[in-house]
């Protein structure tokens, strides 16, 4: 099976800016920064991300000598920014400890920052021709279909991870590589979750799914627990100047080392005003603006009231006391034009949208 997907991948791949050319042996910092740019992403997303990071950070040692903001505000846009701030650590460590070099095995590989086991999978596989099990998402679903697996995910998991070694060659002259991104291909772009073009894959003949005229309903999923919703206020700030008060996130946690729109915390109930004003950053007529933001993380829903007010002062040191006795969180007062100089997160862009139009849209509620 897997020489016949070969055949087929020789033909039919995907010409994407991290894999080599004819015999050429694949370049482990790019494999490594695209596995960890398409974790959770799609293809057609990280290909222009992967082109400037690679312009401006060429080779490891350059990444490992960036700093983290600029690397953070590269990234912006990608999500799940706790990839950025690992990718920065990881380049670090190797170029520390490793003498610069990838380790080529997946047990060293696991032990860097942000390569868990699908990436050190990934990464062995293909730069360095182990016969490692690489299973995403895409793979999953080929196996379902192909072994005909009607359990649900994520239960199935185990079983599907199974089957996939079975198939994955044993040795680099089997081209793991190849192979792991051949299954990708066709889980993309044949073995789709909709229509899938059973007529055109190589496997069509041996898939259990497809003789059984169930390829389109494989894998079944369980259904998904609704995420709980949590709500907060933001402080939409301006100065005399109309700069609008950032800070930043504390370095760990979710959107770690961003920029923000000052806020509340984030709680199962909702704020009323006095409480939400006590939790200001500064002393201010605060306006409420009509409608919530709403934003979907992966583990909760978020809802946000986004409070207006105007300082008096124009402010030169956000570090400083407001001059009103309240003591300001550090950060910076930039104008809105200025926001793309920063590392701003998809919520924190829409909540200055929102400001920046007076209110009112409710609803949106994925990245
Ligand atoms: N998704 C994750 N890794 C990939 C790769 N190397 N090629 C195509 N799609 C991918």
């Amino acid at each position: 099976m897997a020489s016949r997907l070969l055949a087929w991948y020789d033909h039919n791949r995907r010409d994407l800016p991290w894999r080599s050319h004819g015999d050429a042996v694949p370049d482990p910092y790019r494999v490594w920064l695209s596995e960890i740019m398409l974790q959770q992403t799609t293809v057609a997303t990280v290909i222009p991300y992967f082109l400037a990071f690679l312009k401006r950070w060429p080779d490891l040692e350059a990444l490992a000598g960036a700093d983290l903001d600029e690397v953070l505000h590269a990234w912006q846009g990608l999500g799940y920014y706790g990839r950025a701030r690992n990718l920065h650590a990881c380049a670090g460590v190797l170029a520390r400890d490793h003498g610069g070099v990838f380790p080529d095995d997946e047990t060293d590989l696991r032990k860097l920052p942000g390569i868990g086991p699908y990436t050190a999978a990934a990464i062995a596989a293909i730069a360095f021709q182990r016969p490692a099990v690489v299973v995403d998402g895409n793979v999953e679903r080929v196996m379902a279909r192909f072994f005909r697996v009607s359990d649900p995910l994520p239960g199935a998991r185990k079983e599907l991870y199974a089957r996939a070694a079975e198939m994955t060659p044993k040795s680099a002259r089997g081209r793991p590589g190849d192979y792991a991104q051949a299954v990708m291909d066709l889980g993309a772009t044949i073995c789709t979750p909709r229509n899938p073009a059973c007529g055109a894959c190589p496997w069509e003949s041996d898939c259990a799914a497809a003789n059984a005229g169930e390829a389109e309903i494989l894998p079944r999923r369980a259904p998904r627990a609704e995420r709980p919703l949590r709500r907060g206020v933001a402080f939409w700030v301006r100065d005399r100047e109309g700069r609008v008060l950032l800070r930043k996130r504390p370095s760990r946690g979710l959107l770690g080392g961003m920029m923000e729109i000052p806020s509340t915390d984030w709680r199962e109930h909702d704020w009323n005003l006095d409480e939400a004003r006590a939790a200001a950053p500064f002393d201010a007529d605060w306006t409420t603006l009509p409608g919530r933001v709403c934003h979907g993380f992966t583990h909760f829903r978020l809802e946000m009231t986004v409070l207006t007010g105007a300082v008096d002062d124009v402010i030169d040191d956000a570090g400083d006391d407001a001059g009103d006795g309240a003591e300001a969180e550090p950060g910076v007062w930039s104008p809105p034009s200025g926001f793309s100089a920063y590392a701003l997160s998809v919520l924190t862009r829409k909540i200055a949208d929102h400001a920046l139009k007076g209110g009112d849209d409710e609803g949106e509620s994925k990245r």
